[in-house]
């Protein structure tokens, strides 16, 4: 990830040249892992709980909501890393679901899986909930970096070793209103 210590300088929309993956390839893709994961829990007698990792996440998880044709329910968690981030610290969670997990099926949202950090700590903590089942959707799957084995049960898109910025995705906490996906450099 860059640094993050001198905030970059916004950049327009407008200027943002073409994207990596366009708005409209993502809508496509999101509604076809609506209809897939809807197909999958197709016979659960409770509705599916989605967990949303914060903040990047959030509009993967609005479209995917949409997408649904089952019923759903939404909680939140966010992951924040200890110390001040020069080694890849130890993770804790800075929000925790509200309510009770026990016997639900539940679905993890996440924006990118990276190193797989995130989303292991995370799992780890949401299986002690004791869950019927735990499934993890990502948008998207940079396997380049990857430190911790993830199984991810929904994947958007597999991108090769970039960052990435837009639809819910900052960099310095901006950028996360374009439509598309772009890469920073
Ligand atoms: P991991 O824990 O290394 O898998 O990283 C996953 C988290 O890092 C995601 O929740 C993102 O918030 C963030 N992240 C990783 N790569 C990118 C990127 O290319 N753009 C924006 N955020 C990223
Ligand atoms: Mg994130």
């Amino acid at each position: 990830m860059p640094e993050t210590s001198a905030p970059p300088e916004p950049v327009l929309k407008k200027d943002m040249g073409r994207a990596l993956i366009s708005a409209e390839r993502i809508a496509k893709r999101v509604e076809e892992m609506g209809r897939e994961i809807s197909e999958v829990y197709a016979d659960i007698d409770t509705p599916l709980v989605l967990v949303v990792i914060l903040k990047g996440a959030t509009v993967f998880a609005a479209d995917l909501l949409r997408s649904l044709s089952i019923p759903a329910e939404l909680e939140f968690v966010s992951a924040a890393s200890y110390g001040s981030g020069t080694s890849p610290g130890k993770l804790r969670l800075a929000h925790m679901v509200e309510g009770p997990l026990v016997g639900r099926h539940v679905l993890l949202i996440e924006d990118i899986i990276d190193s797989g950090r995130t989303v292991s700590a995370i799992a780890r903590r949401l299986r002690k909930l004791k869950p019927a089942s735990l499934r993890l959707a990502a948008l998207l799957d940079r396997p380049a970096r990857r430190e911790v084995e993830t199984m991810i049960d929904f994947t958007g898109f597999v991108i090769p070793d970039r960052f990435v910025i837009g639809y819910g995705l900052d960099y310095a906490g901006l950028y996360r209103e374009l439509p598309g996906i772009y890469t920073l450099t």
